[in-house]
């Protein structure tokens, strides 16, 4: 079931390729951009039913896995700014990095913030340092591609996919995550500030701001249409692969529960 739905989500991007790089433009672009996005939240909400069902310890770990999203994010963000020309798009980068690092309050930085939502569900401070080892691989491929591809693969890759993916998955994660039983019984207790954050007005709005600046980055420069797409279609594997890395570890008798 679950597989069938992962090709059903593939094939809802596939037919919209265009057969050659040099055959995209902006409104194809942009069609590509909507359909991955639908095809992830279709990919999101089956993937994540699961979660209300898990022992709360595989919550917590499964929990845990995303604070290595958020911290690679934002150095990888730190890379891409470096790399970007003077213009829109940098400019409203800078101001996400800023966002995610506290804005000069480090204990409003995202992590933190994330950090403090996992010590309120239970997770140890020892738990926190145990990353997936697949799930480094994933995110160290991802560092390394923004270093060695153009700057354009790279607002694919980390400017489009962690402003536009992002909230789509997390808003369908949070969803299922609050559904859980232990969550419902402490929800008074627990630190819900990580998701206030990322799955309402604010994220929503970055969502389309990032949208706009990379359409009139495309305008500015439309040779770098197909690096741009290229990235992006990464960036979309690799998320998939992130999360796929995390049910495999943390819900391996998915199939069944679903
Ligand atoms: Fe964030």
């Amino acid at each position: 079931m679950l597989l069938k739905n992962e090709i059903a989500s593939a094939q809802l991007v596939r037919p919209i390729m265009p057969p050659h790089a040099d055959a995209w433009d902006r409104p194809s672009f942009w069609r590509f951009a909507d359909a991955a996005k639908e095809a992830t939240e279709a990919l999101a909400e089956h993937r994540m039913r699961v979660l209300p069902q898990l022992p709360v310890e595989a919550l917590r770990r499964f929990c845990t896995q995303y604070r290595f999203f958020t911290i690679d994010y934002i150095s990888d963000l730190a890379v891409l700014i470096a790399r970007l020309p003077f213009g829109g798009l940098r400019s409203l980068l800078g101001r996400i990095l800023a966002e995610e690092l506290g804005d000069g309050d480090a204990s409003r930085a995202h992590p933190e913030v994330y950090d403090r939502f996992l010590a309120s569900i239970g997770v140890e401070p020892g738990q926190l340092a145990q990353r997936l080892p697949a799930n480094r691989e994933v995110l160290g491929a991802l560092t390394d591609d923004l270093h060695r591809r153009s700057a354009a693969f790279g607002v694919g890759l980390r400017g489009m996919g962690g402003e536009c993916l992002c909230q789509t998955y997390l808003s369908v994660m949070f969803e299922h995550l609050r559904a859980h039983p232990y969550m419902r019984e402490h929800a008074a207790r627990i630190d819900w500030e990580f998701w206030t954050i990322h799955t309402g007005e604010q994220d929503l709005l970055h969502g389309e701001l990032t949208r706009r600046a990379i359409d009139d980055y495309l305008q500015d420069d439309p040779h770098v249409l197909a690096d741009l797409a290229s990235g992006y279609q990464h960036s979309i594997t690799a998320w998939n692969l992130f999360w796929r890395n995390i049910l495999d570890a943390c819900a391996p008798r998915r199939d069944t529960l679903s």
